[in-house]
């Protein structure tokens, strides 16, 4: 449906076949230059950019008259002849370079006003754009840029495949409602004040977690949504308060069944977007990963890993080292193959990584030639041999308890990777991180907290352990997938017996009358007839990111909040005024 009365093609479609052939084209004004008598326009729609020339010897003299005042963005409709370029005017970086369209008819449909364009849509190459603040104020006219349509619409192709891959494995697409009860995602709610219950608020769910189950307990066999989540968290660039999920649920599976649906998925993900990727992906369970990644989202595409440096570093006199290992501790670091070619400041800044993370210090070791240099070069009788260095390489340490060299030698490691610039073996490194722990320790209070979300199912490796009341190293059925250092998704096999599920929620500290009130819809169920179930969430605007190559997940989604959760286009959250609060039984302390 391109051609219209209005129009016969988008601007972006011309190529040389169509030499020769009139046009009608409707678009927004990218760009004019003006040679003195003869005017080009860079006239841009959601496909693209073609250049339209005005000159007196085929554009009648009021229509020249009209191009010479045009504004830029402003939105004009076109007539006129496809020429070919001569050889040394074809423009090679353009889709449409090898054509222009002379016009001999122009007409301003939507003249833009200086005053209304405070951010410019076109830049030169390697221009900077406007500060992101500015871009989100004027998001209309951000949303014009090139590379913004560009990723939408990769964005809408995703989202299209993802429904034709998914239901072609017979999935339903389901919708859950978005006025809920809150959902345990382990952030906080967004809450919405009933007008018609008083004091009374409804959650926006931070996912259908939930929902999805009660549909797999009504017999719907394989559910999909794209899922609309809402968290009230600190935001990052990979996260906003307002996000989508590709939010998957299946009867009758086991982890394998639900990895084999997701490769599917992501191998149709990865074409649309021109990458062609294999499956099964690695699996790494959760205490490998922390080993040798210090991580649970390793980036695979690089061989440096962590190792334990407890037996060559320790009962050297390096006090350090030999005070965390009698603490419980270890000594553990990374050996980096070519990493002695690093400066004296290189090495201080990956120390001040370490230590950012929360570790000691970082203790080094070079070696060039036969040489031995750095800190721990004074170990008593330690060689490149026992440490394990060929020439050229370094050797990064540090020691404490392991929660805190995880910590600290993940971010060295990527800091180290980049600063060497060192090659990928792969480009895409998909991996499932598997046996997780089914608790974990809130760091601040230190109180017991599920690791995932509560209806996650316990390993049945592990089940005596969990009836004997025990917390620690109970592990989950639980899943993420990462890909090249990021987690883009997470799932779990659930709890079907509604027992199991009163007795995990006694372990979090949640007494039976509490989980009845929050979760009794759950419970109720569970009881009636449940199928062993499963299923995943795919964190969607994050697939997005990666395959647009953008850096924030605010360059991918149309209307997205600030790292403060606003909305700064659209101005909300906004003030109520007095009588809309009292309607909401709502009184506001602004103390
Ligand atoms: P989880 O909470 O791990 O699991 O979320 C799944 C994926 O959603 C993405 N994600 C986000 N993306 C953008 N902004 C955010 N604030 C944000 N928070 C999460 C991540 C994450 O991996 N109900 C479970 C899934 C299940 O068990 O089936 C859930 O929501 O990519």
């Amino acid at each position: 449906m391109t051609a219209t009365a209005m129009r016969s093609h988008r601007c972006g479609a011309l190529r040389a076949e169509h030499v020769g052939t009139r046009v009608r084209l409707g678009g927004w004004v990218h760009r004019r230059r003006d040679l003195g008598g003869l005017i080009f326009l860079d006239l841009r729609d959601r496909d693209g950019i073609v250049q339209v020339a005005i000159g007196p010897e085929w554009t009648p003299p009021e229509v020249l008259e009209l191009a010479t005042n045009l504004s830029t963005e402003s939105v004009v409709l076109v007539s006129g002849a496809v020429v070919g370029r001569p050889e040394e005017a074809r423009n090679p970086d353009m889709a449409t370079g090898d054509v222009e369209v002379h016009a001999d008819r122009l007409e301003v449909i939507g003249q833009a006003e200086l005053e209304a364009l405070p951010i410019p849509v076109w830049r030169t190459k390697g221009e900077d754009p406007p500060a992101e603040e500015l871009r989100l104020l004027h998001r209309h006219l951000d949303l014009r840029r090139p590379e913004l349509q560009r990723n939408l619409a990769l964005r809408h192709r995703l989202l299209q495949r993802t429904r034709t891959a998914l239901t072609s494995l017979g999935f339903y697409e389901i919708e859950t409602p978005i006025l809920t009860k809150p959902t345990p995602e382990g952030a906080r709610d967004y809450l919405v004040p009933s007008r018609v219950h008083r004091g009374q608020f409804y959650a926006l769910p931070q996912s259908p977690q939930i929902y999805k189950q009660i549909l797999m307990i009504s017999g719907f066999d394989r559910y999909f949504q794209l899922a609309r989540c809402f968290r009230d968290e600190d935001l990052r660039a990979d996260r906003q308060p307002e996000f989508t999920q590709i939010d998957i649920e299946a009867s009758f599976v086991a982890p394998d069944d639900v990895y084999s649906v997701l490769e599917t998925l992501f191998l149709a993900l990865w074409d649309e977007a021109g990458h062609s990727i294999t499956a099964p992906f690695r699996r790494i369970p959760f205490h490998d990963a922390m080993e040798h990644y210090g991580t649970d989202k390793p980036d695979l595409r690089y061989e440096v890993m962590l190792t334990d440096l407890s037996d060559v570093l320790t009962g050297r006199g390096f006090r350090a080292f030999d005070e965390a290992l009698s603490s419980g501790g270890r000594v553990r670091g990374l050996r980096v193959p070519g990493g002695a070619a690093l400066s004296r400041r290189d090495l201080e800044a990956l120390t001040a990584v370490a230590k950012e993370a929360g570790a000691g210090g970082l203790a080094t070791l070079r070696r060039k030639g036969t040489n031995l240099s750095g800190p721990l070069a004074k170990l008593e009788g330690l060689s490149a041999e026992i440490a394990g260095l060929d020439d050229g390489d370094l050797l990064l340490a540090t020691a404490g308890a392991d929660e805190v060299t995880s910590r600290a030698l993940d971010p060295v490691r990527r800091a180290v990777i980049a600063r060497l610039d060192l090659p990928p073996t792969t480009a895409h490194a998909f991996a499932w991180v598997d046996e997780f722990p089914l608790f974990e320790r809130d760091p601040e209070t230190g109180a017991v907290m599920f690791a995932h979300h509560p209806f996650t199912a316990p390993h049945p490796a592990d089940a005596g352990q969990l009836l004997r009341g025990e917390r620690a190293g109970v592990r989950a059925l639980h899943y993420d997938l990462v890909y090249n250092g990021h987690e883009l998704g997470s799932g779990s096999i659930r709890i079907t017996d509604a027992e199991l599920q009163l007795r995990i929620l006694e372990l979090l500290g949640i007494s039976k009358a509490e989980a009845h009130q929050r979760f009794g819809f759950l419970l109720r169920a569970l009881r009636a007839g449940a199928p062993p179930h499963g299923g995943f969430a795919v964190g969607f605007d994050r697939v997005v990111m990666l395959l647009a190559g953008a850096e924030s997940l605010r360059d991918v989604i149309a209307f997205p909040k600030t790292t403060a959760a606003r909305a700064l286009f659209e101005d909300a959250p906004t003030d109520l005024d007095p009588a809309e609060l009292n309607e909401l039984a709502l009184k506001v302390d602004n103390a």
